[in-house]
């Protein structure tokens, strides 16, 4: 079941008289709240939330960055996690017991976390390992849910992140002499052929007919790949390439791995959204560039590099749907919930998931 049908009803949801108040309202009632509660109060952003909501982040990151800061702050009294719900609740199992993380809008999940569950995963692996025996490291990219993360972290496996996948990868074919992936097909399949693992030692294992998709010997196999994906870097294509290409050779492609591995071929360059946003900050006045990520991403570096010609890959994407529900009234209605001594949307991974989740991410950080 999605996070949207398991969780939304559960929670209050934002009255809809947010919804009527001015932006110049909801801005300074925002700020009142956040000069009030100083230091107690932490609003971490994702770097593809909207600019409404951004500009009142304390911190900006992607999700490596963002785990990392949670994992060091010990004096948020709350912590208003602006992303989506598998960050708010890395968030939760990295902080401390009296700080609480409060996801804005409970429906802000993430449709690739929800591609794999737990059942699935337990067939998954009993399966696998009666094929292949004791020789599977889980790894679990960390756009996930808590409870993959505590499956990942029992059998000795880490999270790993669109920034660290390499080193993690790496680490990870060590210990074993194979992988199993989760939930992201594409970085996995991407992230490994980098590494220089042929196509032919990779196979997807396809959840609902539980099964690899191979005709080879499974034992041939190295990197098992999850049959998940991102909708949103899914949308980009080697015809938008192509096109832009034809268009004007001089515009670098830039895409997020979570693309497919035809469009990470074909694209000039790839990497995380950290990568992207160092290489466009980097880049000199007149650079030309073509982005394949979320849309509120690819905006606000275009505003912010006017010396240059950013454009998204695909003009026609939507913004990542779920990432978008933080919106300004929800951001508000949630500080002034918070203020009234009411905090909802409150995020508490249970303690028994906690821990095994906590050490597979622990296994991330030692490693990168
Ligand atoms: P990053 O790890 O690059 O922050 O990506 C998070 C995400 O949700 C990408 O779709
Ligand atoms: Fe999930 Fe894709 Fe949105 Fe990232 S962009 S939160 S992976 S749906």
């Amino acid at each position: 079941m999605s996070i949207f049908n398991e969780l939304a009803p559960q929670y209050p949801m934002m009255p809809d008289s947010y919804r009527e108040l001015s932006t110049e309202e909801m801005e300074q009632r925002v700020l009142a709240i956040k000069q009030k509660h100083g230091d107690a109060l932490l609003i971490p952003g994702h770097h593809y939330q909207r600019d409404e909501v951004i500009q009142f982040a304390d911190v900006t990151g992607d999700s490596l960055e963002l785990a990392r800061l949670a994992a060091q702050n010990t004096q948020a009294r709350h912590i208003v996690f602006c992303g989506v719900h598998f960050m708010a609740e890395t968030c939760d199992i990295l902080t401390q017991e009296q700080q609480t993380v409060v996801l804005p809008d409970m429906r802000a999940g993430c449709s690739m976390a929800d591609m794999a569950n737990m059942t699935q995963t337990e067939v998954a692996w009993r399966l696998l390992t009666e094929q292949v025996g004791d020789t599977i490291l889980p790894l679990t990219y960390v756009n996930s849910t808590a409870e993959i993360k505590a499956f990942v972290g029992r059998h000795g496996g880490a999270t790993v992140t669109s920034s660290n996948a390499r080193q993690v990868i790496t680490w990870a074919l060590k210990q074993k002499k194979r992988v199993l992936f989760l939930p992201d097909q594409h970085l996995g399949r991407n992230t490994a052929y980098q590494l220089g693992i042929p196509l032919e030692e990779m196979a997807v294992w396809d959840p609902y007919a539980q099964r690899l998709e191979t005709d080879k010997d499974p034992q041939q196999i190295r990197i098992i790949l999850w049959k998940g994906h991102c909708s949103v870097h899914e949308k980009f294509t080697t015809g938008q390439i192509a096109a832009i290409r034809q268009q004007d050779p001089e515009v670098r492609i830039i895409v997020h791995p979570e693309c497919t591995y035809e469009v990470v071929m074909a694209a000039d360059d790839a990497g995380s959204t950290k990568y992207i946003i160092d290489r466009i900050n980097e880049a000199p006045p007149g650079s030309k560039w073509a982005v394949g990520t979320e849309m509120n991403l690819v905006r606000r570096l275009a505003a912010q590099h006017p010396e240059q010609q950013i454009v998204s890959l695909n003009p026609d994407l939507c913004p990542c749907l779920t990432m978008n529900r933080i919106d300004l009234p929800h951001l508000l209605w949630s500080l002034e919930c918070i203020d009234r001594g009411e905090p909802t949307g409150i995020i508490r991974v249970p303690e028994s998931i906690a821990v095994d989740a906590k050490d597979a991410l622990k296994r991330m950080f030692e490693h990168v």
